[in-house]
């Protein structure tokens, strides 16, 4: 059976992984939100179509009442808050509780973080290696790091006067938006664009691009090049 790798063409494919044996069973997700939710919603609509072999195991949210965790609850998923308010401590878990509720609670095998504006915490980075997604709304290296979120990313690139955007799906690691690219997809800017303009154009193509993102990492259909680059290749 014939597998390609999913960006670019390329003349010579790596060989690319076989897939003899069984479908990997159904991995669980944590998807972490802190707005309204339309990426998680694609995803887990993803999840429900059959598309994606995972189950959304738990939502985390610095702002529990946020779209994405009203849209949680209403179809009973547990929500943890994270981290804890400030004022308010026992509010919340803290960095132990996190790793401990995701990894023994509820055997989490993939977190997937999904318009997250906190650092992640070291200790899940590295409990969590090649095993966090985030997606950013514009052509990482560029226009990302800390700051960049948002409609800022959006009215930085329209304001730099470059021609293509779109959104990046990477891997996470201990700074803001620095971690391996798994994914890109291109929308062109236009010179008359306003920023939510751009911003409506990225966005439709974040809802296409993710789910088949956490589809790929869920049939362990990444590997890893010997440099550190991740490939994704196609459902056969
Ligand atoms: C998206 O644009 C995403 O790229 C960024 O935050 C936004 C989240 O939107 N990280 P939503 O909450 O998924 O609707």
């Amino acid at each position: 059976m014939r597998q390609q790798h999913l960006t670019a063409a390329s003349a010579a494919h790596p060989q690319p992984p076989q897939h003899s044996e069984p479908a990997p069973p159904s991995k669980r997700l944590a998807v972490f939100v802190s707005g309204g939710g339309s990426n998680f919603r694609a995803i887990h609509a993803a999840v429900q179509q059959g598309a994606i072999a995972g189950t959304v195991a738990v939502v985390v949210s610095n702002a529990p009442g946020c779209g994405g965790c009203d849209y949680a609850r209403q179809h009973g998923i547990p929500v943890l808050t994270y981290p804890a308010p400030k004022d308010d401590p026992s509010a919340g878990l803290g960095d132990d509780e996190l790793l401990q509720q995701l990894t023994e609670e509820f055997s989490v095998e993939l977190v997937v973080l999904a318009g997250y504006l906190k650092l992640i915490p070291s200790s899940l980075v590295r409990a969590f290696k090649r095993r966090i997604l985030n997606i950013h709304p514009a052509l990482l290296p560029a226009f990302g790091g800390k700051g960049y979120y948002g409609g800022k990313v959006h009215r930085a690139v329209v304001a730099s006067g470059v021609r293509f955007s779109g959104p990046t799906i990477h891997f996470v690691d201990e700074e803001y938006d620095t971690g391996p690219i798994l994914a890109q997809a291109i929308v062109p800017v236009y010179p008359t664009d306003r920023p939510e303009q751009l911003a409506a154009r990225v966005l439709k193509e974040e809802h296409r691009l993710y789910p088949l993102c956490v589809a790929a990492m869920c049939d362990d259909r990444v590997t890893w090049r010997e440099d550190g680059v991740p490939i994704m290749w196609t459902a056969h």
